[in-house]
C-alpha cells in the first residue's frame, strides 16, 4: 500500500466539512438497532460517523483506518457526541486486535485495496465471535455504470475496487447468511456520496 494512498485520504479528511456526512449510514443504522450492544469493531472508518452512531447506542467501538485525518475528525466527532471510541491508525495485519473479541464487525464503504482486500477479511473473520455479526455495505461492480452518469455519487473508479456477491460469498465462508443482495441506493451522504447507486448489502453470523 502506498504513500499516495494514504496521501488521498487524508488530504480528503483535511477539509473541513464531513466528508460523508455526521450521520451514520442509514443501512447500517437499521441493522445495528436489531442487535444487542457489545463490543464492535469498524474497519477503514474514516472520520467516524459509524462508530460514534454504535457508541451512542452503548456498543464499546473500536474502530481502524489508514488515516491520521480521518481519526482527528472522529474523535473530535465522538467528543461533541459525549462519547467515547477507541480509534487505531495502521494496517491491519500490524493491529493488535484479539482473535474472536467482537460480536460485531462493521464494514460499511471498506473499500480495501484490492490485493489485500481477502486478506483482510480473514483476518476479521478471525476477530469476531462465533455469533457474532458482520454488517457490510459498499458499492457493487454495476456501480461503474452509475459513477460514469454521475460521478457525484462517488466510489472506486475500478472494477477491482467493486464487489460482487461471489466476492463476499468467498471471502464470507463461515457465516450464516441473513441477508445478502445486490441493490440500488439513494445516496445522501455529506459531499462525497450524492445520488443513485448500487451497492452489495450483507449480513452474517459467524458459525
Ligand atoms: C469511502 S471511505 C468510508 C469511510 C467510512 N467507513 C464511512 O462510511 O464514512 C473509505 C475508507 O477506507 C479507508 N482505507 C483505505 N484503505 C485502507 C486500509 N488499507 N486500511 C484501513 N482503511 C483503509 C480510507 O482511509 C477511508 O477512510
Amino acid at each position: 500500500m502506498t504513500e499516495e494512498w494514504k496521501k488521498r485520504w487524508d488530504d480528503r479528511y483535511q477539509e473541513k466539512a464531513y466528508a460523508y456526512g455526521v450521520e451514520p449510514n442509514d443501512f447500517f443504522k437499521h441493522q445495528i438497532k436489531q442487535l444487542q450492544e457489545g463490543q464492535i469493531l469498524f474497519g477503514a472508518e474514516g472520520e467516524g460517523r459509524n462508530a460514534v452512531y454504535a457508541a451512542q447506542l452503548g456498543w464499546k467501538v473500536e474502530a481502524f483506518d489508514i488515516s491520521t485525518e480521518g481519526q482527528k475528525k472522529a474523535l473530535h466527532l465522538a467528543k461533541e457526541n459525549n462519547v467515547s471510541i477507541d480509534y487505531h491508525v495502521g494496517f491491519l495485519p500490524e493491529l493488535d486486535f484479539t482473535d474472536e473479541q467482537f460480536d460485531a464487525i462493521a464494514l460499511i464503504y471498506a473499500h480495501f485495496p484490492p490485493p489485500v482486500r481477502s486478506e483482510y477479511h480473514q483476518i476479521l473473520n478471525q476477530k469476531l465471535k462465533s455469533g457474532g455479526t458482520i454488517i457490510f455495505e459498499a458499492f457493487s461492480k454495476k456501480h461503474l455504470e452509475y459513477r460514469e452518469r454521475n460521478p457525484k455519487v462517488g466510489g472506486p473508479a475500478n472494477i477491482e475496487g467493486l464487489f460482487s456477491l461471489e466476492d463476499i460469498k468467498r471471502d464470507f465462508p463461515d457465516y450464516d447468511i441473513e441477508l445478502l443482495e445486490e441493490t440500488e441506493v439513494e445516496l445522501n451522504e455529506g459531499l462525497y456520496h450524492n445520488g443513485t447507486g448500487s451497492v452489495i448489502r450483507f449480513v452474517g453470523r459467524k458459525r
